[in-house]
């Protein structure tokens, strides 16, 4: 008896297991290996959810919000379907060619690409917000207006709620579906009881805050001179992968032919959810190869690979830190009603919130943050199988978002000393920041040990930004004129 119970006991045991194996270690699945084309919910999938702790002690309540989202999943632009037809004729031609020279090889060539086509083809519009990208920021609402109902139990005002896209399209199709679902049910409008909100943008020619880098010509500069050095990092392995693929389906592919095929692999499987076409014609070890390229190429020209990449971001942390100071003087005022803004919801691109995650120091061990600290340049993510940290499809999938939760801690009431804290969430999952040791960084150490360092970069010389955008700048009507000039000061 006693040993059946034990044996019972280790086969428990040997389950567990067996259970926590399985769910640290998911299959292979290509959809969550797409660098920033992944799908906000594969990505999701990805993180570890059990490290999720909410650890705000008692007494605190969530009074500020930051948003910064990028777009949800769109359709390739226009530039990128030209390519995918250039891709359907070269498959073509190599089909053709492969049957003519040797048609016993005729059926190892996979069946799809015999007569593919582009979905796309013949569009002449692209780059635009799908349904899906629709669902991912309003789906993203819901939960977020569930989880914060202290910030988000008061009736709508664009000065309490104000929501702000970039000019792109895709942006502001995605403000607007962040609002639809975090005001459901507030209005008046339809079945659904929506409500019109507003979002409002900055011109592109002067988006300091949230387009920064179609604005700082030292990093325009920059990204132009280290395209030749990614594609030099990313050739040997498009080599190796495009003779690996001749040989495995005998059709004559060039180097180019490889990364569109690569390109139409990560549309397929994020929009289409197709797997076994293009994704399919690499192996896993291949296919881990070229997220790597595609994270080189993000580090490098996006993210810690060069300091402009993110020192351009200043004037977004700036501004938003000034939101929270802003907040906690209202809330000390003790305003009628809590009449203050309460969140400030941002829509943009993977340009604006890699950056900012970036300048909040994310995704870095301790050796690689103190070495930014130092302004010493970090070492390229290692090959896989090595491990690295920088990887897109986390850092930056579609949808992809930081949030900066501001708590105020103690009540007046039981006069108890106030405190004021800062969470950061990366999409949605809290992370601890290095320079403050924990996920729920005090106000101040958060000011001095983050904020404050970083403000000596002024936008306007670090980017050597010409005249003509100040001339741009200058004809901003109030409210912005906290713009370009501003930096300067
Ligand atoms: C995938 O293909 C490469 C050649 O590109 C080969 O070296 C490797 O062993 C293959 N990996 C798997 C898991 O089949
Ligand atoms: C995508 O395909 C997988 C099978 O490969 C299926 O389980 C899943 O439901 C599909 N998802 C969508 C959104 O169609
Ligand atoms: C409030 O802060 C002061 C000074 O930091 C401290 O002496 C006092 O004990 C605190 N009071 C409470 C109720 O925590």
């Amino acid at each position: 008896m006693k040993i059946s119970i034990r044996s019972l006991t280790v086969l428990c045991i040997s389950f567990l297991c067996l259970f926590s194996a399985d769910a640290t270690v998911k299959p292979f699945d290509v959809r969550r290996h797409l660098c920033t084309v992944t799908r906000y919910d594969m990505s999701r999938d990805t993180s570890n959810v059990a490290s999720f702790s909410s650890a705000i002690p008692d007494g605190c309540e969530a009074i500020h919000l930051n948003l910064v989202a990028r777009h949800g999943t769109r359709s390739p632009t226009k530039r990128r379907i030209k390519e995918l037809d250039k891709l359907a004729t070269r498959l073509a031609a190599l089909v053709e060619e492969a049957n003519r020279e040797c048609s016993s090889e005729a059926p190892k060539i996979p069946g799809w690409i015999q007569k593919w086509e582009s979905p796309w083809k013949g569009r002449v519009k692209g780059g635009e917000l799908t349904d899906m990208g629709e669902q991912e920021l309003y789906r993203l609402a819901l939960r977020v207006k569930d989880r914060f109902p202290d910030i988000f139990n008061r009736d709508y005002h664009p000065d309490i709620y104000p929501i702000k896209a970039t000019q792109v399209p895709r942006a502001a199709a995605s403000a607007v579906a962040f609002g639809t679902g975090l005001f459901s049910g507030k209005g008046t409008l339809g079945p659904g009881q929506n409500r019109a909100f507003s979002v409002v943008s900055e011109s592109l020619a002067s988006d300091v805050l949230l387009r920064f880098n179609k604005i700082c010509t030292t990093y325009k500069d920059y990204k132009e001179s280290e395209k030749p050095e990614v594609e030099e990092l990313k050739a040997p392995i498009i080599e190796d992968i495009t003779s690996a693929l001749i040989s495995r389906h005998h059709l004559n592919f060039k180097r180019q032919d490889i990364a569109s095929l690569w390109f139409l692999c990560k549309q397929q499987a994020s929009l289409l959810n197709i797997t076994d076409q293009a994704c399919g014609l690499f192996n896993e070890t291949e296919i881990l190869l070229l997220e790597w390229t595609d994270d080189l190429e993000v580090f490098l020209l996006k993210g810690y690979g060069k300091s402009i990449n993110y020192w351009m971001g200043v004037p977004l942390l700036r501004d938003i830190f000034q939101t929270m100071q802003e907040a906690i003087q209202a809330n000390e005022e003790n305003q009628p009603g809590g009449m203050y803004e309460r969140a400030q919801l941002q829509f943009a691109h993977a340009e604006t919130i890699i950056p900012f995650g970036c300048l909040l120091g994310l995704f870095l061990d301790r050796d690689e943050y103190e070495k930014i600290q130092r302004a010493e340049p970090l070492d390229l993510p290692p090959k896989p199988p090595q491990k690295r940290n920088w990887r897109g499809s986390l850092i930056s999938p579609f949808a992809g978002n930081n949030m900066l939760v501001l708590y105020q801690c103690g009540s007046r009431q039981t006069d108890q000393n106030i405190s004021y804290h800062i969470q950061v969430l990366h999409n949605e999952v809290p992370v601890s920041l290095l320079a403050c040791g924990t996920d729920f960084c005090p106000f101040e150490v958060f000011k001095e040990r983050v904020v404050d360092p970083l403000l000596k970069h002024k936008f306007d010389s670090i980017c050597d930004v010409k005249n003509a955008v100040r001339d741009v700048v200058v004809e901003v009507p109030k409210p912005c004129s906290w713009s370009v000039n501003s930096y300067n000061s």
